[in-house]
């Protein structure tokens, strides 16, 4: 075996910390048996010999680093062998270490047949592997103590992960480093979790601890992580709480607190939700103002003024884009030349669109996904909310115009139907609702996503009607004056009624 899968090493501090997070009564005994999955160059093989522990193996893929291992810890049992199809002789009292992360499709053919054998499917990460077998290596009440990315988390088809986790045991311990940098090069969002393999009627509540900004160091990391745990309080490094083990309930994992309130409606029942329409070919449609002068009338009737997450700046939209939204009103590239600017503009592109993907019946002058068009145009009159899809604003982004536009691919278009659109922009746009939406495990990376599928079943607290008249006449000040000072205001009168 001499095959190296995604070395990284691991800063010692963090793996110092890593085994910190053995549990009590495993750390006086020993001699429990400890396995480290991938051990590279043995920086947890050398935490755990100085941590006192005696009973520890690692495992590794590449020959070289296994050499390099065996000269290094003459007294660890080392295998050079693949993880993924080693027939381990016993079970282990603890798992740790920081597996390989590499996604099926840049896997070697050698190593993606291992990964479906052990997950399912073709869209997993290798790490996913490791944590399945790990779980299935550790005795009855063993720990697996694991950096990873925090995709298994929220990934449709880490599902399977999520549930082994649940059917198998509980999670002690989640430390979400998010996007630190820890590793040369890569900077995943990562996190740091504690598995405990027992029965289900023993399960205790999860610790999560949330790094706060990306900037501090490995030993900063250790130390506050450290005292935050042992404090069971937040510190200037980390947030803390805790909450109940995930449960098959919970679709995604998030590490954010949970918001709970009874009373709620969702918003799929006072909002159309749908997701904006794509060009898939942005020069081609895009006009300057010197194009849009060239256009006979007839050509404008396929002019269309669009926003884009640019626009959105938060209650307010700023500017918009021409388009020329070419669909199937133009059925022939013979039609299409009855329009002598719209022609020579898109003819010049020709050779790029027709090797973009576009559906069967479509022409490759044609819009590339007119999704929710129809409707999108008989709102157009109507006041809608824009929000960015993926968004990297500290802030919430929905923005309301009261203009006919109509949504690019990047954003999401909320159109109000029964709620006064101010209140419901007033509060989307509060922190109260940014912090549940994050529980509901929207974050990717420093971005929050915006989805249909999210944005719909997100649920708004009922209010009276005075506060959501509140609510709404503070987000039209704000978006009447284009001074977003007010928007503690909100926040202060959410806070109060949904103490
Ligand atoms: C992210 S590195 C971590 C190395 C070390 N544990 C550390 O933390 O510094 C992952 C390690 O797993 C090894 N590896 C990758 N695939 C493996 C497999 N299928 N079986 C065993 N080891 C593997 C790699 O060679 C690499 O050394």
């Amino acid at each position: 075996m001499n095959e190296t899968i995604a070395f990284v090493q691991t800063p010692k501090d963090i793996a110092k910390l890593m085994i910190s997070l053995i549990s009590e009564n495993k750390k006086i005994q020993k001699n429990i048996s400890i396995l480290d999955s991938g051990c590279g160059k043995g920086i947890f093989l050398k935490g755990l010999q100085e941590a006192g522990f005696t009973n520890i193996e690692g495992i590794e893929l590449s020959k070289d680093l296994y050499e390099f291992c065996l000269k290094k810890f003459p007294n660890i049992q080392l295998y050079n062998d693949d993880y993924l199809d080693w027939l381990s002789l016993k079970e282990y009292d603890l798992i740790i270490g920081n597996p390989p992360y590499t996604h099926y499709n840049s896997l070697p053919r050698s190593s993606r047949s291992k990964v479906v054998r052990i997950v399912g499917n073709k869209e997993s990460d290798i790490y996913y592997a490791f944590i399945l077998k790990s779980i299935e290596l550790l005795k009855e009440g063993g720990e697996l103590i694991f950096i990873v990315p925090y995709g298994f988390f929220f990934n449709t088809y880490a599902k399977v992960i999520r549930e082994r986790i649940i059917d198998n045991g509980y999670l002690e311990t989640i430390i979400d480093l998010d996007e630190t940098r820890l590793f040369e090069d890569e900077n995943p969002e990562t996190l740091i979790f504690k598995f405990v393999k027992k029965s289900l009627e023993s399960k205790q509540n999860i610790r999560i601890l949330r790094i706060k900004e990306r900037n501090f160091k490995p030993n900063t990391i250790n130390n506050k992580a450290v005292e935050s745990l042992s404090n069971s309080k937040e510190n200037e490094v980390f947030t803390y709480y805790e909450r109940q083990m995930f449960t098959h309930e919970n679709e995604v994992w998030t590490t954010y607190p949970e918001k709970i309130f009874s009373d709620f409606y969702l918003l799929k029942e006072v909002c159309w939700i749908g997701v904006g329409l794509v060009s898939g070919f942005e020069q081609a449609f895009l006009l300057d103002e010197e194009e849009k002068s060239l256009l006979n009338d007839e050509e404008k009737e396929f002019l269309v003024r669009s926003i884009k997450s640019k626009h959105c700046q938060g209650y307010w939209t700023d500017g918009f884009e021409y388009y020329l939204l070419i669909d199937k009103r133009i059925k022939s590239e013979e039609e299409l030349k009855r329009y002598p600017t719209i022609h020579r503009k898109l003819i010049s592109h020709k050779d790029s669109m027709t090797v973009r993907y576009f559906p069967a019946s479509n022409k490759w002058f044609h819009w590339q996904a007119l999704r929710n068009y129809e409707k999108l145009r008989s709102f157009i009159a109507q006041p809608k909310i824009f929000v960015p899809s993926l968004d990297r604003s500290t802030e919430n982004r929905f923005s309301l115009t009261e203009e006919p536009y109509l949504p690019s691919g990047d954003v999401l278009t909320l159109v109000p139907q029964q709620k006064d659109p101010f209140f419901l922009l007033g509060y989307l746009n509060s922190k109260f609702f940014r912090e549940y939406y994050l529980s509901a495990g929207a974050r990717r990376g420093h971005r929050i996503s915006f989805t249909q599928r999210i944005m719909s079943n997100v649920r708004i607290p009922v209010f009276d009607q005075e506060t959501e008249n509140g609510i709404a006449k503070i987000a039209k000040n704000i978006f009447d004056g284009k001074n977003t000072a007010k928007r503690k205001e909100i926040d202060e009168i959410i806070s109060i009624n949904l103490k």
